[in-house]
């Protein structure tokens, strides 16, 4: 059944792809992945893959220029190569929050990025907690888009965080549909921070919607990026009078001193999951990574057999 099966791996995430392999009882096919001397990208795939189902595993996340750029050299390395059909695994697909104009004279790079993707072979792509719901309309071929909440959720349950104690907490207002979602799961309460950006990478917390006194919260955001929004947000909800605040998201970007920041806030666990890899020097014992291998092998296997992912999908609409 597998037999034209392959899983490719980009250098941003070579774990997860070995390990979403694994659960598919493949081995990840045998790619050179190196640079040239003045640092251009060198790919060269060392098997045939004429006529084969290819999926490449590849986060666009930092360097994020050099991991879409890679990405696109390896698909048309795959479309030249004669495979059959080019699947682009994105488990975190970068540049996603430039989806929109805000000012005058902005770019769309989520819209551009699509585009490249589409031009260099990618035939479908399979993405988890992309930014927004439109990026999917940002291409021309099929989207699975998979959430993590699920994953997530269980292992709050897990944990003993669910029911009326509970209140699920977005950190902006955008964020209230994937809370709500996240609350129904755990039969929790709802909360609301408002927020708002002074610029870039700023955040600023204004108020706090919903009762917050005396219970446990959990944030849940898509991103957690220089950690400025929850860092900010755990600290509103303490002042509030909350006797716990963990946090969660699926894509730990981590950029700058955000595990510092994270370490020092009144956070007692920021749980994400690998669809970004975290190098030793981000990780911390305040920090809980859940693996997305197992919804994403799932996602893969039932594409590869024309069966349905939509029962995989659970979308917060
Ligand atoms: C933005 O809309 C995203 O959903 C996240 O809230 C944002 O990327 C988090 O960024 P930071 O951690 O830098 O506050």
């Amino acid at each position: 059944m597998r037999q034209t099966l392959r899983i490719l791996a980009g250098s941003s995430n070579p774990l997860l792809a070995e390990a979403i392999a694994r659960r598919l009882g493949v081995p990840v096919s045998r790619m050179l992945l190196s640079r040239f001397s003045d640092g251009e990208v060198r790919v060269k795939i060392e098997e045939s893959l004429r006529g084969m189902d290819a999926f490449v595993v590849q986060s666009t996340c930092s360097p994020v220029n050099e991991h879409v750029m890679e990405l696109l050299i390896i698909l048309d390395a795959l479309r030249r190569a004669s495979a059959r059909r080019i699947t682009c695994v994105i488990p975190y697909y970068g540049y996603a929050r430039q989806d929109k104009k805000v000012k005058p004279r902005e770019p769309v790079t989520a819209r551009l990025v699509a585009d490249l993707l589409q031009y260099a072979g990618a035939n479908r792509i399979l993405a988890v907690d992309l930014h927004a719901e439109q990026i999917q309309g940002f291409f021309n071929i099929p989207v699975d888009h998979l959430y993590a909440r699920t994953l997530i959720a269980d292992h709050l349950i897990q944990q003993g965080f669910h029911d009326q104690d509970v209140v699920v907490v977005s950190p902006d207002v955008g964020g209230v549909p994937r809370a709500t979602a996240l609350a129904e799961q755990l039969e929790a309460q709802l909360a609301i921070v408002a927020k708002r950006r002074p610029e870039p990478n700023k955040s600023e917390v204004l108020t706090v919607i919903g009762e917050v006194r005396g219970r446990t919260c959990v944030m849940i955001d898509d991103i957690i990026d220089t950690g400025g929004s929850i860092a900010a947000g755990a600290e509103a909800l303490k002042r509030m009078g909350a006797e716990k605040v963990l946090a969660c998201c699926t894509h730990a970007v981590l950029s700058g001193n955000a595990v510092d920041r994270l370490a020092v806030s009144p956070l007692e666990q920021v749980i994400v999951t690998d669809t970004i890899a975290l190098p030793p020097e981000k990780r911390s014992p305040k920090i809980n990574v859940l693996s997305v291998a197992p919804l994403l092998a799932e996602a893969i296997d039932r594409i590869h057999r024309d069966a349905s992912v939509s029962e995989l999908f659970q979308p917060y609409l």
